[in-house]
């Protein structure tokens, strides 16, 4: 917070500028679709079924991600300019989780986001056509508290598990014995009543169902299916830490998922807006778990999807701009990669006018779910 305001009180300007432009942009996106990342003991869809390994990237996947990345280049590269048409890492900077399709998803969104420059050898024979390779960084899902949100901290489950102990959860999960019931009798594993085996359940079932037009067994019948669906969103926001169930926003929970990419993206302003970095567009290939925590850490999420997931190549984009001298952020959300960003700034609980939000009230709304001290180290 000092960085940015003593630098926003003594950064004067030689010429007033009209209008407002776009100084930096991060995107933190979803990969694209794939196949499950794992399955049930009695499943007819075990992992030799699907050709490639658990949670791959598919085809689609691929092409969502190619569709995405021309989407952010006419945003980024034609109507803003805010980056070059020419590949320069001095401009862009990609960092994925390390997980496979989300380096693969970054790989192909910028194949088309960079797919205008001339930055590759068009006089070689069998090279891919308008393809520069562009670096993916990623860091060890260990050591990766910024994307990886299931990294392991004791904190995080131990806070998680309160919440799931909580008499009105307990209720709710009872309310829901007959999908508990299906699941114990016919998929060879006895599951217990938890948030954990509901989770599981859907996230296997969503991609063969939802997304695969797969046959089920007989017991997954439409009202299982959709029974599940709902359970699944009714829980899973306030298990990450959102009001429900009789409790309160927890905001310890919600800055030891969220908080570490938070911070590393109010790290990025500042060294934007303090001139240490001549980066201008921050791009971030990860999972729905990281931006689902995110959004629920700005209290945007329910204003943007309700208690619903961000699809396959979802973006989130946060926007600094300036405007008579003033830094200010936006925030958007693009639900897949067929559609626009769409600007949903006014949903943060901040005083924000035009569309816009003062840099510095943004800064010290976030600073309460950015983690410190001893939240920093524990694992
Ligand atoms: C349910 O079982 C899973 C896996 O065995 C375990 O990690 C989890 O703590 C259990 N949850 C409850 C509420 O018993
Ligand atoms: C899904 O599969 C069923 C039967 O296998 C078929 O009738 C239906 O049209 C398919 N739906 C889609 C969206 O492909
Ligand atoms: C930012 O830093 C660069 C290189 O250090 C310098 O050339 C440029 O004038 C600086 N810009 C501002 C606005 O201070």
């Amino acid at each position: 917070i000092t960085l940015v305001s003593s630098l926003l009180c003594s950064f004067t300007f030689s010429t007033a500028v009209a209008g407002d432009r776009l100084i930096m942009a991060q995107t933190l996106w979803r990969h694209g679709a794939r196949t499950p990342r794992e399955c049930y003991p009695n499943d007819p869809y075990q992992e030799s079924f699907w050709g490639v390994p658990w949670g791959e990237l598919v085809k689609d996947g691929m092409r969502q991600h190619f569709e995405l990345g021309h989407q952010l280049r006419r945003r980024y590269i034609e109507e803003k300019g805010l980056v070059s048409k020419t590949y320069s890492r001095y401009e862009t900077e990609v960092r994925s989780a390390d997980t496979p399709r989300c380096i693969e998803s970054a790989m192909a969104n910028m194949a088309a986001f960079y797919s205008d420059s001339p930055t590759f050898p068009s006089d070689e024979s069998g090279w891919p056509s308008s393809w520069t390779p562009v670096p993916v960084h990623s860091r060890p899902f260990d050591e990766d508290r910024e994307l990886e949100v299931a990294v392991s901290c004791p904190r995080v489950n131990q806070l998680s598990a309160a919440r799931e102990n909580q008499p009105k959860f307990q209720d709710f999960l009872a309310s829901k014995w007959t999908l508990f019931t299906a699941i114990n009798a016919n998929s060879g594993e006895e599951f217990n009543v938890s948030y954990n085996t509901i989770s599981h359940m859907w996230g296997v079932l969503r991609v063969e169902k939802g997304d695969f037009n797969l046959t089920m067994p007989e017991w997954i019948t439409d009202d299982f299916y959709n029974g599940l669906q709902r359970a699944n969103d009714e829980a899973q926001d306030y298990i990450d830490g959102q009001e429900g169930f009789g409790l309160p926003d927890d905001t310890e929970l919600l800055r030891l998922r969220g908080g570490f990419m938070l911070k590393e993206m109010v790290k990025n302003i500042n060294e934007v807006v303090g001139n240490t970095t001549t980066t201008k567009y921050f791009v971030y290939s990860a999972h729905d778990t990281i931006q689902r925590a995110i959004l629920l850490s700005l209290g945007i999420k329910s204003g943007i999807m309700g208690s619903g997931n961000p699809y396959y190549a979802s973006a989130i984009a946060l926007e600094l701009w300036m405007k008579n001298g003033e830094y200010f952020v936006k925030i958007l959300f693009s639900p897949d990669s067929k559609s626009d960003l769409v600007d949903y700034t006014s949903l943060l609980p901040l005083k924000c006018s035009d569309g816009l939000c003062p840099l510095n009230s943004f800064i010290e709304y976030v600073n309460e779910y950015i983690p410190k001290g001893a939240e920093v180290d524990h694992k």
